[in-house]
C-alpha cells in the first residue's frame, strides 16, 4: 500500500498519530461493521481500557440519536468509537458531547471550514450536518461504568449521494471545500484535539471550551423549540450554563435549564 492511501487502518493513521492514549494500545480497524459503537460496547463489556477505538471504512447499520440511523457508506466518511472510563458523575455527560464538539469544529475550522455547533452536538456547516455524536453510557451500581462515544464525520461525499430523508440536509467536508479531505489527517487531528480536551475535562478546566462552544453555537440568541422534551418549550437560547445545559427563556420571561433534548424546527 502506498503513502497516498486514504484507507483508515492502522498502519496508515499510527505513524502520524500524537496521542497517548487515544488509538494507540488498541486500534482496532474494521474494513466492514454493523456499528463501532456496539462493537465497542461489546469490548469494552470484556474489560477494554480507555481510549480503545475502533474504526470502520462502511457501517451497515450505524447508529445516529434517538434511533437513526447513520448514512455510513464505504471509504466516504470516519467511523469511529472511543470507550471511556472517566471519573464523572451523570450530569457532566453534556460536557462530554459539547467538548467533542468543540473537537470536531476545531479540526474543521483547521480544515478551512467554518463550522457551528447546534446544541447539544450537532456540527453544522451553513445548516448542514457534517458530523454527528452519539455518547452512550452504561451505568452500573457504582455509577458510569464506560461510555462508549461514537462520531460519524460526513467527508468524501457528493451530495447527491446522500439519501433524501435525513432529518437535517447534509454536507460533506469534500462538498464544502470542493476537493476531496484526508480522511487518515483528520482522524489523526481529531483523535488529539479529542484527547484534548478531554483532558481539560477531566482536570474540571473547562472555561476554554465553553466559550469555543459560545462562539461557534447557532442557537444562542435565537428562537428554538423542544418538541420533544415533554415541557414542549418555546423561547429564546439565552445561554450554556457550566455543565453545558442550555438557557432558554420562555415567552412569559422565565428561565429553563435544558439537560438534553432535541432543538425542532420552529
Ligand atoms: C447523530 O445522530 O447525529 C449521531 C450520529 C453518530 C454516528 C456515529 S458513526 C460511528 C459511531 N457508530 C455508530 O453506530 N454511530 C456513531
Amino acid at each position: 500500500m502506498g503513502r497516498c492511501a486514504d484507507i483508515l487502518s492502522a498502519e496508515e493513521v499510527k505513524p502520524g498519530l500524537g496521542t497517548k492514549v487515544f488509538g494507540q494500545e488498541h486500534y482496532i480497524y474494521c474494513r466492514k461493521i454493523d456499528s463501532t459503537n456496539k462493537y465497542a460496547r461489546t469490548l469494552a463489556e470484556e474489560g477494554y481500557p480507555e481510549g480503545t477505538l475502533v474504526i470502520a471504512e462502511e457501517q451497515t447499520a450505524g447508529k445516529g440519536r434517538r434511533g437513526r440511523e447513520w448514512y455510513s457508506p464505504f471509504s466516504r466518511g470516519i467511523y469511529m468509537s472511543i470507550i471511556l472510563r472517566p471519573d464523572l458523575s451523570m450530569h457532566q455527560i453534556p460536557r462530554l458531547s459539547l467538548l467533542t464538539a468543540a473537537a470536531l469544529a476545531e479540526v474543521l475550522e483547521e480544515a478551512g471550514l467554518k463550522p457551528g455547533i447546534k446544541w447539544p452536538n450537532d456540527v453544522l456547516i451553513n445548516g448542514k450536518k457534517i458530523a454527528g455524536i452519539l455518547a452512550e453510557v452504561i451505568t452500573g451500581r457504582d455509577g458510569i461504568e464506560f461510555i462508549v462515544l461514537g462520531i460519524g464525520i460526513n467527508i468524501n461525499n457528493p451530495s447527491h449521494e446522500f439519501p433524501d430523508d435525513l432529518r437535517t440536509p447534509p454536507t460533506s467536508v469534500m462538498t464544502e471545500l470542493g476537493i476531496p479531505g484526508s480522511r487518515v489527517e483528520l482522524l489523526q487531528k481529531l483523535l488529539l484535539s479529542l484527547e484534548q480536551h478531554y483532558e481539560l475535562l477531566l482536570t474540571d478546566d473547562f472555561t476554554a471550551i465553553l466559550e469555543k462552544a459560545r462562539r461557534l453555537s447557532t442557537v444562542l440568541g435565537q428562537k428554538v423549540q423542544f418538541d420533544d422534551s415533554g415541557a414542549n418549550l418555546a423561547g429564546i437560547a439565552l445561554d450554556l450554563d457550566e455543565n453545558g445545559f442550555l438557557l432558554v427563556r420562555d415567552e412569559k420571561g422565565k428561565i429553563h435549564t435544558v439537560v438534553s433534548g432535541e432543538i425542532g424546527p420552529l
